[in-house]
């Protein structure tokens, strides 16, 4: 069979390319222990108000883990309790949160902490708030007519 330059050109870029992105991913995954956030933990969402962390949403302030802080949201169509929270300039944080009836998104503009919820999910993430100032948190899933108001915000300050 007779294969022109430029084809077996292409094929081995080809060939060579798909190689180094499923390195990377390998390398990625399995070395780096890079996982889609918290696809593990999960929760009955008609108990979400019942079941701990989320009876007591806010920030707390927890001893003895890698993080100074936990900080627990809960959405719902539409809107996230707390609504306004403050945060030590500096604190390592990790954001817990869920949603109770559709999916939501939690998008804190400005940094890039940016999750999906979804019903009967934990969606978690470890961040260190080291600028002073405001952080919008916006639901960038659409989840109804009220989506464009579904908003919260993070305080952060010294
Ligand atoms: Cu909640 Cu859009």
């Amino acid at each position: 069979m007779h294969i022109h330059k430029f084809e077996k050109i292409w094929l081995t870029f080809g060939v060579g390319a798909l190689l180094v992105f499923l390195t990377v991913l390998g390398v990625s995954a399995f070395y780096l222990g890079n996982q889609p956030p918290s696809c593990l933990a999960t929760i009955n969402p008609e108990k979400v108000d019942t079941t701990a962390p989320f009876n007591e949403p806010g920030l707390k302030k927890v001893e003895g883990k890698d993080w100074d802080y936990e900080l627990v949201f809960v959405a719902q169509a539409f809107a996230y309790t707390p609504g306004t929270v403050e945060v030590p300039l500096g604190a390592k944080v990790k954001v817990i949160a869920t949603t109770k009836d559709v999916i939501h998104g939690f998008q804190v503009a400005g940094t890039n902490i940016n999750m999906m919820l979804e019903p009967g999910y934990i969606s978690e993430y470890v961040t260190t708030f080291d600028k002073v100032g405001e952080y919008l948190i916006l639901c960038n899933e659409y989840c109804g007519t009220g989506h464009h108001m579904m908003t919260s915000k993070i305080e952060v300050v010294e």
